[in-house]
């Protein structure tokens, strides 16, 4: 298959990790006899420092006119001034607004890595898998945002078809797998959530009647996911308590380095990048780890390029890297492994030699 893939490395570790997924993208591409073209393009820090702009239109054209979008992280300290006019942040919710990706997917499921770096206890931790949707283009991150000399505002706001579209996007995966939505609110407070939950029961009762549908309050579910994170199976909510909940349980992974995620809209393109941001406390040293940033490269071939053996064959190469031992500091600190931590292109290298052994023996053999 030929695929066009646009790379957004952006700041901090977001070129690290980027480069290690690359090489992993080209390694499929080899083995399995595609042809991705991949073109590099500015956005955030980078691109405000080059043109003055967190997402030049160049960029966005290039991402509308891709197959797919793989991007690193944007931000940092260099950016973050309070007073800025442009942040390297404004050019990623531009990107996902730009392409309409309203459905941001983060899988959590623990490697048994996890159950050595994860500070929950390792017996909650088997057999967890979960899978948050993130509503991606609403809510308080969009706003109307107004400052005045004592006092500022952020207003959040859904319409009835943002809520109805990621609502739908969540039960069409919960039928492939436990079919168990729990969709996360705050109606006891807040008039968007009431909306929310309203919507959320319309839509599973008239479409979906086959999914059970719970509502949770998100101070509980907060509680709740790190108490039996094993209850869940989809777990559906607005823009802003995704993002948080989403950082909370990558704790049950282990490390936030270890996720990742795919933003995507009714089209097939999406936008493809780990949860995490530029960690710009362990920038430049090779040693971030890189496999969010992997595994956000097998969710790629499967929702963009519908190349399921490929991204199985790509989590199972992490997989196998990790049981193995190779790990970066996130985690094999404090001596949790009993193995010395190994670098960023150490990392990926595992991968690809996890990746590329099928191949290799099928090669000896011939
Ligand atoms: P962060 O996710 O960058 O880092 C939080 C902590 O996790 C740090 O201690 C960091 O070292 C660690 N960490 C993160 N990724 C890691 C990895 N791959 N391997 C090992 N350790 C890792 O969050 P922050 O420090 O709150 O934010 C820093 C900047 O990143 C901010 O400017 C923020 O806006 C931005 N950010 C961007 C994105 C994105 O581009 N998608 C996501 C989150 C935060
Ligand atoms: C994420 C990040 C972004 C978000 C920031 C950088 C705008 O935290 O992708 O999780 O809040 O969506
Ligand atoms: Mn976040």
């Amino acid at each position: 298959m030929r695929a066009d893939i646009v790379v957004l490395p952006g700041d901090g570790i977001g070129p690290e990790v980027t480069r290690a997924a690359t090489r992993v993208l080209q390694a499929v591409a080899d083995r399995y006899g595609h042809h991705f073209t991949l073109s590099t393009h500015l956005i955030g820090g980078a691109a405000i420092d080059a043109t003055g702009d967190p997402l030049p239109p160049a960029t966005l054209a290039a991402c509308r006119a891709a197959d797919a979008v793989l991007l690193g992280a944007v931000g940092g300290p260099r950016w973050s001034d309070p007073q800025a006019k442009v942040r390297p942040e404004q050019g990623l919710l531009a990107l996902r607004k730009g392409l309409n990706l309203y459905a941001n997917l983060r899988p959590v499921q623990p490697h048994p890595v996890a159950l050595r770096a994860s500070p929950i206890k390792p017996h909650l931790l088997a057999g967890v898998d979960l899978m948050v949707v993130r509503e991606l283009t609403g809510g308080i991150y969009f706003g109307d945002k107004q400052r005045s000399a004592d006092g500022a505002s952020d207003l959040c706001g859904y319409t009835v078809v943002e809520i109805e579209r990621v609502m739908r996007r969540a039960c069409e995966l919960a039928r492939k797998r436990r079919r168990h939505v729990v969709s996360v609110d705050k109606a006891n407070v807040l008039e968007t959530s009431r909306l929310w939950r309203e919507v959320a029961t319309r839509v599973v009762a008239e479409e979906f009647p086959d999914i059970e549908l719970e509502h949770q309050l998100v101070d509980s579910m907060a509680m709740h996911l790190l108490a039996r994170p094993r209850d869940y199976d989809v777990i559906v909510t607005e823009n802003m308590f995704g993002d948080i909940l989403t950082d909370e349980a990558s704790m049950l992974a282990g490390s936030l380095g270890l996720l990742p995620s795919a933003s995507i809209g009714e089209g097939r393109n999406g936008v493809y990048e780990p949860i995490h941001g530029s960690a710009p406390d362990i920038a430049g040293r090779d040693i971030a780890n890189p496999c969010g940033a992997i595994l956000s490269v097998a969710l790629l071939l499967r929702h963009s390029l519908q190349l399921e053996e490929e991204a199985v064959a790509v989590e199972q190469a992490v997989a196998q890297a990790l049981d193995e031992g190779a790990l970066t500091a996130d985690l094999a600190g404090a001596g949790l492994s009993g193995q010395p931590a190994i670098g960023t292109d150490a990392t990926a290298r595992a991968v690809l030699d996890r990746l590329c052994a099928p191949l290799c023996a099928v090669q000896l053999r011939d």
